[in-house]
């Protein structure tokens, strides 16, 4: 059997890590994969997930089977934080899953139990393993217009335009802050203008939330996240602890499907459960028992909130140097937009050969679609970043 394998394309991003790890100068700065990094270059343990775990640890007293959907009080604390009780919890049926991909996964399960024919509308670009997964499912995808290469903005007519053409049942994609890989978001205006075409074509939302409090702050990023679940019928909504937990192997997330009216909640809920026992069983636990006793303790969650302002803070000040810097050494503003961008990515807008020639030049590693990861540099690297761009032509 296994002689029918055929090699398969290595992920994008994964494939980078590796390059990175195989390159021997010193110099060479990792801009790839989605890991927060402070200056030194470590990716820390919270202060928060430290104490909880100790505390775990002294008081934790058994480590048998939790519940299908996982502890109830994890996704009570986690709607919390995302919804802020925009809906009413009787109304959201959700389970926890392993890492953000996880619901990701289950979400596009879902969808192809509830509506085999449905599709689902994804944004240019988006987060390749979205593409990947749905491919995978046989589900199929529909590329809309999202990102301008020019004006490095969201091109939010052509967007608009694009999902015009979605038909009833059909699932849109979206980013809820801190888009990856562009850093590009939509404004309040436009997730209203984006949520009444939803509403008017009869489309399914979907949201991808994986960088709350990475990009304005813990409530503004989610705002967009609110305003669609309490402004449309149904809505999926997959969230990822691993970036704002800094959690990433604890592999902690979970998937939501919310519904305008209780009725549903009970189907709802054992078919998310259902979903769970077929691919995994029982969820992990110990990421979101963590997660749970920050949220739920007010000391440890305002550090938890503190040490992740930091971290936001952290990320603003590199992009606003890193653009001074590249308007310092072009004369012109055309890098303004990397001060604009929130969250942990920029997509430069540049092409593959470009980024291919920083790293062989100068041992800088983006992804080949030209995102970088702002995380990824401190004070000392950003020169080095911004005149190998010019260098480079870009
Ligand atoms: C990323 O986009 O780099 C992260 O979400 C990590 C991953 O799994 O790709």
């Amino acid at each position: 059997m296994f002689e029918n394998f055929k090699p398969l394309p290595a992920d994008k991003i994964l494939g980078l890590m590796q390059m990175f790890r195989e390159d021997p100068r010193e110099q060479k700065i990792d801009l790839g994969v989605g890991v927060y990094k402070n200056a030194q270059g470590v990716t820390p343990v919270m202060r928060a997930i430290k104490a909880a775990e100790h505390k775990l640890w002294e008081e934790q007293e058994t480590k048998a089977y939790v519940g299908l959907a996982g502890d109830p009080a994890y996704s009570d604390a986690m709607i919390n934080l995302i919804l802020a009780g925009v809906v009413e919890r009787g109304n959201i049926a959700s389970v926890a899953t392993p890492g953000g991909t996880g619901a990701v996964r289950q979400a596009f399960e879902l969808i192809k139990m509830a509506n085999p024919s449905a599709r689902v509308f994804v944004s240019d670009p988006t987060w390749p393993n979205h593409v990947s997964i749905l491919n995978y499912l046989n589900i199929e995808t529909v590329v809309y217009r999202y990102f301008d290469r020019e004006t490095r903005a969201v091109n939010f007519d052509g967007m608009m335009e694009d999902l015009k053409t979605a038909q009833k049942g059909d699932v849109i994609l979206l980013h809820g802050c801190c888009h990856n890989p562009t850093g590009a978001n939509l404004n309040e205006v436009q997730w209203q203008e984006v949520i009444n075409l939803l509403n008017e074509r009869g489309l399914i939302p979907m949201i991808d939330i994986a960088y709350q409090g990475f990009g304005d702050g813990l409530e503004e990023d989610a705002k967009g996240t609110r305003m669609v679940a309490s402004g449309c019928p149904e809505v999926l909504i997959a969230a990822s602890c691993s970036k704002n937990f800094g959690i990433y192997r604890e592999r902690t997330g979970l998937l939501m499907a919310v519904s305008n009216d209780a009725s549903g909640q009970a189907l709802n809920q054992q078919t998310l459960s259902f979903l769970n026992r077929q691919n995994y069983s029982f969820p992990p636990d110990h990421g979101a028992r963590l997660v749970t006793m920050i949220l739920n303790d007010e000391a440890l969650r305002a550090d938890w909130a503190a040490e992740l302002e930091e971290t936001r803070l952290g990320m603003l000040a590199l992009r606003q140097q890193l653009s001074d810097e590249l308007q310092r050494l072009t004369g012109s503003d055309r890098f303004g937009f990397i001060a604009q961008h929130r969250g942990m990515f920029s997509l430069l807008g540049t092409t593959p050969d470009l980024v291919e020639k920083m790293r062989l030049d100068n041992g800088i590693y983006m992804v080949g679609d030209s995102r970088m990861n702002i995380a990824g540099l401190n004070t000392e690297t950003v020169p080095i970043l911004a005149q190998a761009i010019v260098n480079a032509g870009v």
